[in-house]
């Protein structure tokens, strides 16, 4: 079936489901199905101002036979969408407008635009329904799927957030070909991510095949979203597997913080890729894997995203301090034993320091 190049994919079942489509007329269709043609559901559209510079058209091309009245908020897309500021700017908005529990709330944009979205969505009045149309490769696979948002508290990433499900996802892929080469490089990250925690080596050797400079065809998007709907599906408040999927996230959410903080901006997927590099040194240094083995994933990895040599511990211990996975006091690590079996190990910073020598004396 996928030889013959499927023309659209269903991901998941009537909750939060997944389309990917390069038909935007498909779009219409979906609206009816989950949210209804009702005239008097107004929707308030978020819009990230650079996909509308690079798509003009967009809110035709999506919402022209959609019945409802549109109020549309344009902000600019980064990390400095998701503070409380814009959480509490929308929810005045909304009130200003007498918004009540039928209104509907739309994501266009990338990760940090439906992560914000998400949580003033599951915020305001309690609750209103929210739909994301990811523009992003990052949003597409990762950040729009799974009900999970987030705002920064600060510099420091995701502190504050809620699970809270969309009513469905719109992957419209065109959207792909306007995206900045490092942004499409940034998702690419947490594609790698899935194609380890993918049960089979299939994705992780199509993404070797094909590298992480082109765009992603039809297909290798619906198998990394069905990796994470799959995980999700299991176990949707992250009680046990969901925890995998943050694989490389604690070390990357304190890089990253690291960095934004000293204004050295980096993309959220870089700062995983550099977080799962040591993710999968700490993880053969424990034994849960070969070496070798794990020492194939860690150069692919860099080769496409550098670890920087001069990036201490202490640059980023700081902000580790902080990651939501720490339990009484222990940092719970997610680390990997091979395709699709990772694993939560309890580390002190002792062990976690002693080790990060070890591994940056390597990549020197
Ligand atoms: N909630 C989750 O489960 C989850 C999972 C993964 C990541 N995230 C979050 O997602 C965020 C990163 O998402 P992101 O990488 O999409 O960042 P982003 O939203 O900042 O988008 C990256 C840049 O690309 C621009 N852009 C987006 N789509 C475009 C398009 N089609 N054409 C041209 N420009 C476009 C944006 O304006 C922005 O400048 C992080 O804050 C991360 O924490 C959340």
């Amino acid at each position: 079936m996928d030889t013959l190049k499927r023309k659209s994919y269903k991901i998941g079942n009537n909750h939060s489901p997944v389309y990917i489509s390069e038909d935007s007329a498909a779009f219409v269709k979906t609206w009816r199905h989950h949210i209804g043609s009702h005239k008097t559901r107004n929707v308030f559209v978020l819009l990230d101002e650079n996909v509308e510079k690079s798509c003009p058209d967009i809110l035709n091309l999506f919402f022209n036979e959609v019945n409802s009245k549109l109020y549309v908020k344009r902000m600019s897309g980064g990390e400095k969408l998701k503070t409380w500021n814009h959480a509490s700017e929308i929810c005045d908005e909304l009130s200003a407008l007498k918004a009540d529990r039928s209104w509907v709330m739309v994501s266009i944009g990338g990760g940090t635009l439906s992560d914000l979205v998400g949580f003033t969505a599951s915020i305001y009045k309690r609750g209103i329904s929210c739909v994301f149309l990811p523009t992003s490769l990052m949003a597409m696979i990762d950040a729009s799927i799974g009900g999970k948002n987030a705002l920064n508290q600060g510099i420091l990433k995701n502190q504050i957030g809620t699970y809270y499900f969309s009513e469905f996802i719109f992957v419209y892929p065109p959207f792909l070909q306007s995206l900045d080469k490092s942004e499409l490089k940034s998702g690419y990250a947490e594609l790698i991510k899935h194609a380890l925690l993918h049960s089979s080596k299939s994705l992780w050797n199509k993404v070797l095949k094909q590298g992480i400079g082109v765009l992603p065809d039809m297909k290798m998007l619906a198998d990394a979203i069905r990796v994470k709907m799959k995980i999700v599906q299991q176990d949707p408040f992250e009680k046990h597997q969901r925890l995998f999927l943050n694989f490389g996230h604690s070390f990357g959410h304190a890089i990253e913080s690291y960095y934004n903080d000293s204004g050295q901006r980096i993309t959220h997927g870089e700062a995983v890729a550099m977080g799962m590099q040591f993710a999968l040194f700490l993880s053969a240094e424990l034994e849960l894997i070969r070496v070798e083995a794990a020492n194939g994933f860690q150069m692919y990895i860099h080769k496409e995203f550098p670890f920087p040599k001069n990036l201490k511990f202490n640059d980023f211990l700081p902000y580790l301090h902080h990651d939501k996975k720490i339990l009484h006091g222990k940092h719970r690590i997610i680390l990997f034993k091979g395709f699709g079996h990772f694993t939560v190990e309890y580390l002190d910073i002792k062990k976690l320091e002693e080790t990060y020598d070890l591994f940056i004396k390597g990549i020197a």
